[in-house]
């Protein structure tokens, strides 16, 4: 084992020779050895690590996965894995993302890069040892050490590099559905936005506006003037965007397959042939991003699109799926070789069910196809994780490439650590069910804390049909999440927001506005923490050092001012909330009124009708709200609304950039410090710094006091 220091709070362990994951980019430097901190180490067969917790020790992180934010009594498979049965017996999900912080009396971070699948088993076979186990032992394990999760969250985030942002439009709302297959019906949806006066910044395109599921073509019969057709949807207000899949359908005379076969570019099986496996549009060959070259030839391809208008793209089926291949088949279709009036025994009956429920996404294939990494070859299997977290990082490099200074919204299914630099996810196939709401609520935090800050989920539900109360609930949860997409499944109701009667129209209307509204807000604190390495969503306990906070799994801390409690259950007209602190509530109906109650710390139960959405504001916090429009391009940001709940004093920094190029990379951005200090009963000093060539021109402040009185001020912002 060697041992590296990167900084004095994390320490790296390397053992073997493993394969170089690029998920930390910062070197360390290499010290003498010394013992795995915090674990026992076993590696009679593989590695086995193992960690004795104490009762009171809870253990976040985790990322894209199922269970609790506390993943106690929890068993996670790490291998990206496209299941779209989120059941809670299931152990993966589509992203690998090994970082977790057991946080209590010793508190610490564990970071695990490794490719291949790795098992966290949180207290569910022994309740009190974290086990944390792998089949091979080559692998570098990261300790980060720190008084309390949030430092050590920074800490970590600090070593895998500065996240990806998107341009600002792609904070608007998103809507989607598998699919939306020609023209006539993306220009349907765009007309009734517009005449529901419902905001939106974007129509995706599922598989169907391809020619025969092809990457980087258009079907020509559904999308005659496709160029012509994004312009006209752009000039409507409607960015288009389209998806692209993993596999390379084998066509002859398609170009992507021909080059690809031709340079090797394509994963290889046992005999060193292109590996072959069946995935939408039939047998497929599989780029291998984990190779430099491949990834520049397979990111320029973006270029056919963007040369079309196209200015962002949703990367899905990279785990890879596989539906099925030749050996699969041949296997499922032999034993299917037995006549009607066979008797079975069970084994045989469950062996030929099974062939066919285990025909998609094997093991066996899995561990059947080849990279090429630096000349050597590497069976697919031992780098699972990484294979979508690479074809992202294609795509990204290869946006770069065409245009550096352009943001791209940029989104993947599966994920592995330190993708969060290229691009940003959508947690897959979910249902609509409310039960994958509320995992959607836990998944957010964990998520930020292994560096995925542009993030949503499947509004609404991808699979199954939602019914007006579920998205209606949905909808005012996403609103808070970086990503904000409706998608549903092929086959499901229809769930744009105009699809439902009246009253639930008009409350989905009132929500979307709000998010319009917030942006300014959300927009600030999004950039804020990719810029501080800080998280967006944080588990209250992550602020408040209170002992009941560390219990709370069903609110979130959002940016620097606000919690959210989002309503995740059925037939519910309101919730049981808990507050560590006193702090302003308000229940947004339409943000264009503003009732403010005082809410004392401690445990409530309030009430939260069908068309409200709960917002509480911190004390001694503040946060801006801005007006909404019809989409991001068009908000109009110069007069804003200052919210603030002062007991004693407040700072808000209200961030700011052009939204769409990648010049805040070097510093180029503006900020609106607001200070805000109580100087006597109705007396409050107001302080207003302008950092950079702000737009803003009028600050309306509202100033809750602590007796619930608000004290209006309108001020102007000097340039
Ligand atoms: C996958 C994606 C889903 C998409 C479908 C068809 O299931 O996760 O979002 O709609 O494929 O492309």
């Amino acid at each position: 084992m060697n041992f590296y220091e990167l900084s004095d709070k994390v320490f790296k362990y390397s053992f073997g020779n493993p394969i170089n994951t690029e998920a930390v980019v910062t070197k360390g430097e290499k010290v003498k050895n010394e013992a795995l901190r915090y674990f026992n180490i076993d590696d009679t067969e593989g590695m086995r690590f193992t960690y004795k917790m104490t009762k009171e020790q809870v253990v976040w992180g985790l990322g894209e996965n199922l269970k609790g934010m506390n993943k106690r009594g929890g068993i996670y498979d790490s291998f990206c894995s496209d299941d779209p049965r989120h059941t809670p017996d299931k152990k993966s999900l589509y992203g690998a993302h090994n970082f977790l912080v057991v946080d209590g009396k010793e508190t610490f971070g564990v970071f695990i890069d490794y490719p291949g699948k790795v098992i966290f088993d949180i207290g569910f076979s022994e309740e009190s040892s974290l086990i944390i186990a792998i089949e091979e032992k080559d692998v570098e394990v990261y300790i980060i050490t720190g008084e309390k999760p949030l430092e050590i969250v920074r800490e970590f985030l600090s070593i895998i590099g500065e996240g990806y942002a998107p341009p600002k439009w792609a904070f608007g709302y998103q809507q989607s559905r598998w699919s939306y297959p020609n023209e006539e019906s993306v220009r349907e949806v765009a007309k009734k936005f517009i005449e529901n006066n419902i905001p939106c910044d974007a129509i995706y395109l599922d598989i169907d506006y391809m020619e025969r599921f092809k990457d980087f073509t258009i079907d020509q019969k559904a999308f005659p003037e496709f160029k012509t057709f994004a312009k006209e949807m752009k000039d409507k207000g409607f960015r288009l965007i389209p998806i692209i899949d993993a596999g390379v359908k084998i066509e002859k005379d398609y170009d992507i397959y021909e080059e690809g076969l031709e340079n090797n570019y394509f994963c290889q099986d046992e005999e060193g042939k292109a590996f072959m496996a069946a995935v939408w549009p039939g047998r497929c060959h599989f780029p291998d991003f984990l190779n430099p070259q491949v990834r520049t030839w397979f990111g320029l391809k973006y270029k056919v699109l963007t040369d079309l208008g196209i200015e962002g793209f949703w990367n899905d089926m990279n785990e890879p799926a596989l539906f099925y291949t030749e050996r699969g088949l041949k296997e499922a279709v032999s034993l299917a070789k037995v006549s009607e009036n066979e008797n079975l025994d069970i084994y045989s009956f469950f062996k030929l069910k099974d062939s066919f429920n285990n025909m998609s996404n094997s093991l066996e294939d899995y561990k059947s196809f080849y990279h090429n990494i630096n000349g050597d070859k590497i069976n697919h299997y031992k780098v699972h994780n990484l294979y979508g977290y690479n074809m992202t990082r294609a795509a990204g490099e290869g946006l770069n490439l065409i245009d550096s200074s352009k943001r791209f919204l940029l989104l993947s299914r599966a994920s592995y650590i330190g993708m969060h630099r290229y691009g940003g996810i959508w947690t897959g196939d979910n249902h609509s069910w409310w039960e994958h709401l509320l995992l959607n609520i836990k998944m957010m935090p964990s998520l930020n804390m292994c560096g995925f800050l542009y993030i949503g989920a499947d509004t609404g539900g991808f699979g199954g049909d939602t019914n007006h109360e579920l998205i209606t609930r949905w909808t005012q949860f996403s609103i808070f999440t970086p990503l904000f997409r409706n998608h549903a499944a092929m086959g499901t109701r229809k769930q744009e927001p105009f699809s439902f009667e009246e009253e639930t129209i008009k409350n989905l209307r009132n929500t979307l506005e709000l998010r319009y509204a917030l942006i300014p807000y959300i927009y600030s604190e999004y950039m804020k923490s990719l810029k501080n390495k800080d998280m967006y969503f944080k588990p209250l306990s992550f602020e408040y050092t209170d002992d009941f906070s560390k219990r709370v799994e069903n609110q979130l801390l959002l940016g620097a001012s606000l919690m959210i409690t989002p309503i995740y259950e059925e037939n519910s007209l309101g919730r049981y909330v808990y507050l560590p602190e006193d702090m302003v509530l308000w229940k947004v109906k339409n943000y264009q009124e503003r009732i403010y109650e005082i809410l004392k710390g401690g445990h409530h139960y309030i009430d939260v009708g069908l068309n409200e959405v709960p917002i509480f504001l911190r004390k001694d916090k503040a946060f801006i709200l801005g007006k909404h429009s019809k989409n991001v391009d068009s908000l109009n940001n110069e007069e804003l609304k200052v919210i603030a709940f002062v007991e004693n004093e407040t700072t808000y920094v209200y961030y700011d950039d052009d939204g769409t190029t990648k010049d805040y990379k070097t510093g180029t951005h503006e900020e609106v410090i607001i200070n805000i200090k109580k100087c006597g009963e109705d007396d409050f000093a107001i302080e207003i710094k302008n950092k950079g060539n702000t737009k803003v021109r009028v600050l309306n402040l509202e100033i809750i006091d602590t007796n619930g009185r608000v004290h209006k001020k309108i001020l102007s912002v000097e340039t």
